[in-house]
C-alpha cells in the first residue's frame, strides 16, 4: 500500500483492515494463512508512531513499513524487492499517495499519475504471470475529480482524470496480454483528511472559487473513512471488477461507464 499514513486509510487500518483477510486471502492459491502489508509512504514521522500501534496489535511479522517517494524510480522498485524478499510475494497494491496543490501542478501530475504509472509498471515486474507472477489486483485512488470536474483545481481534475483513463486501458492491456492482473480504481467523493484541510490554501490561483467547492461538498456530503475501506476491498475480492472506476459517496456507491471507443 503506497501513500498510507496520513488520511484514508491510517484510521481504518486497525478498524477494518483485517476484517477483510479471509476473503482476499481466498483469491490466491499460493498465499499463506495471514494477510501481510507493506506500507510505503515518504512520511517517516507518522509511520513510526503507526508501526509502533499495528504492531502491537498485529505482530511484526504481518507488518513492514518502507520509506518510499513514488517519484522516485529507485526508491519504488526497491520498496517492491523488499518487499518481496520479505514476504515472498506481492497479489495487491493500493496506489493511494496523492497530493492537492494547485500552486505546484508540475509536481501533483508527478505524484498523483505519474507515480501511478510507475508503481504499475514496476509492481506487474512481480505481479505478472508471464513473468512468473501469481497475478494480482491493482486498485487506484482517483477521485470524484476523475469522473466530472473540480473546477477549482483543474490541474487535480487532470491527475485524477488521467489516473482513471490510465487505470481503464490498463486494465483491457493486461486482460488482452494474459498478465492475470486486474486494474481498478476508486473515485472518493469529500473525505475529511489532511489533504482536505485549508482547502484554499491549496486552490493556488484558483483559490477565489472555494465557495464552489464548499457547495459542492454540501451538496454531496463528506464521505467516511470506512466506506472508502470499504470500496477497496469490493475492488479487491470482487473478480468480476476488472477497470472499474467505483464512485463513492455518503449516501451510495455507484460504478461509472466508460465511454467505448471501440464499437
Ligand atoms: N481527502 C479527500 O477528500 C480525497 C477524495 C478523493 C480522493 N482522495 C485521494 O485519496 C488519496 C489519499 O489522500 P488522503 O485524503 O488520505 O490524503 P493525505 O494527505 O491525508 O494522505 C496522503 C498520503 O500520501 C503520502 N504521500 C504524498 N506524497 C507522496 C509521495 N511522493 N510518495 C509517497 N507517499 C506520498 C502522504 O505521506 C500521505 O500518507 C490521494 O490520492 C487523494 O488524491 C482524497
Amino acid at each position: 500500500m503506497i501513500g498510507a499514513f496520513v488520511g484514508i486509510f491510517e484510521a481504518q487500518f486497525s478498524q477494518c483492515f483485517w476484517a477483510h483477510e479471509e476473503a482476499a486471502l481466498g483469491l490466491w492459491t499460493d498465499c499463506g494463512s495471514s494477510l501481510q502489508v507493506a506500507l510505503l509512504d515518504m512520511n517517516k514521522t507518522e509511520a513510526e508512531s503507526l508501526m509502533q500501534t499495528l504492531t502491537k496489535q498485529y505482530g511484526q511479522e504481518r507488518l513492514l513499513f518502507l520509506h518510499c517517494d513514488v517519484e522516485q524510480e529507485e526508491q519504488v522498485k526497491a520498496a517492491f524487492q523488499k518487499t518481496m524478499d520479505t514476504f515472498g510475494g506481492i497479489h495487491i497494491l493500493c496506489n493511494n499517495a496523492g497530493i492537492l496543490n494547485e500552486s505546484t501542478w508540475e509536481k501533483m501530475i508527478s505524484v498523483n499519475l505519474v507515480g501511478v504509472i510507475r508503481a504499475t509498471y514496476l509492481v506487474l515486474e512481480h505481479m505478472n504471470k508471464l513473468k512468473g507472477g501469481q497475478g494480482g489486483v491493482i486498485v487506484n485512488t482517483a477521485s470524484l475529480a476523475g469522473i466530472g470536474p473540480l473546477v477549482s483545481c483543474p490541474v487535480y481534475t487532470a491527475s485524477k482524470h488521467g489516473v482513471v483513463g490510465f487505470t481503464r486501458a490498463m486494465s483491457a492491456a493486461s486482460a488482452l496480454s494474459g498478465y492475470g492482473v486486474r486494474v481498478n480504481c476508486l473515485c472518493p467523493g469529500f473525505v475529511q483528511t489532511g489533504l482536505f484541510s485549508n482547502i484554499p490554501a491549496r486552490l493556488g490561483p484558483f483559490s477565489h472559487l472555494k465557495d464552489g467547492t464548499q457547495l459542492l461538498v454540501e451538496k454531496f456530503g463528506i464521505v467516511n473513512m470506512s466506506q472508502v475501506v470499504e470500496a477497496f476491498f469490493e475492488l479487491v475480492t470482487d473478480e468480476t471488477k476488472d477497470g472499474a472506476a467505483l464512485l463513492v459517496f455518503q449516501q451510495e456507491r455507484k460504478y461509472m461507464p466508460a465511454v467505448s471507443v471501440t464499437d
